[in-house]
């Protein structure tokens, strides 16, 4: 399978909001994430989109697995055909980043991902995509210091086909399910500019501004949740600094440990928003 990616139209229109960017595309590699942080262990610090085609220990948050189909996804055609394409896209930006406050990056990011590819496309804090009260889409970032560079690794992983859920936390949705003929090289090439123009005005401007954007995808708002931390109460959308508010029996309570997971207690529909 030959996939055309559009690796010379995305270099094109990021190179300018980040000299040195190159893009690189590969067949295989343990995780687009794992090697971002290990080529900047070495002192390679450029800015720079890594795809993998097939990734052989994807990771996720919180220590875990982030397992993505690697291809053969069987789509529609309405020339009766099933051309074969990835079932999901994966793929890291690895860029040196200096915000003042670093609070809020991840909720930036997934605004970013959910504005760029649906309306139907939800947040669900931090930073998982949800589409249908199901998880569409992942975003693992880490940092690492070199000498005085901060180099940040924002790793994305969407479903675009339907996959299997047995073993997963969460049932998962898939990018088809709203956009019928979304492929990888198309979503990625939606989703980069964006991406990058979301990241270079976080760094100068932070999260707050984005408060009200954050509010319209937000998947839990006015609703029961409980977190890993023992938390339970109603979420109440995010604050200034992107910390999760979460309307409990003693009070208003900020969760912003990126240890934490929260989940909506199933049937608990939204009511209305800010
Ligand atoms: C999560 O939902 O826990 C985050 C999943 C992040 C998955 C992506 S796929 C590309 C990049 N490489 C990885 O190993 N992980 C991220």
């Amino acid at each position: 399978m030959s996939i055309r990616w559009p690796a010379e139209a995305i270099w094109e229109a990021v190179v300018p909001l980040l000299p040195g960017f190159t893009v690189e595309i590969l067949p295989q590699v343990d995780s687009t994430n794992t090697e971002l942080m290990r080529r900047a262990r070495t002192g390679q610090l450029e800015p720079i989109l890594l795809v993998a085609e097939r990734q052989t220990a994807g990771r996720g948050r919180l220590g875990r697995d982030w397992q993505s189909g690697a291809s053969g996804g069987k789509r529609s055609d309405p020339h009766g055909e099933a051309p074969e394409g990835l079932s999901a896209l994966t793929f890291s930006l690895g860029l040196p980043l200096q915000p003042a406050d670093w609070s809020g990056l991840s909720l930036a990011v997934g605004l970013a991902v959910v504005q760029s590819l649906h309306p139907a496309l939800q947040l669900k804090w931090p930073n998982d995509v949800w589409l249908h009260e199901r998880k569409v889409a992942g975003i693992l970032i880490e940092t690492t210091s070199v000498g005085e560079v901060r180099y940040c690794v924002i790793g994305i992983g969407i479903n675009l086909l339907p996959r299997d859920s047995a073993g997963l936390r969460t049932p998962a949705a898939a990018l088809n399910e709203v956009l019928p003929d979304a492929d990888a090289p198309g979503t990625l090439e939606a989703l980069v500019l964006p991406l990058v123009g979301a990241v270079k005005a976080f760094e100068t401007e932070g999260f707050a501004a984005l408060r009200a954007d954050f509010h319209a995808r937000d998947l839990l708002y006015g609703r029961e949740v409980i977190c890993t931390d023992g938390t339970t109460g109603v979420a109440r959308g995010v604050d200034a600094s992107g910390a999760l508010l979460v309307h409990t029996a003693s009070g208003m309570q900020k969760i912003s440990s990126a240890e934490v997971s929260v989940r909506p207690v199933p049937g608990t529909a939204a009511p209305t928003k800010p």
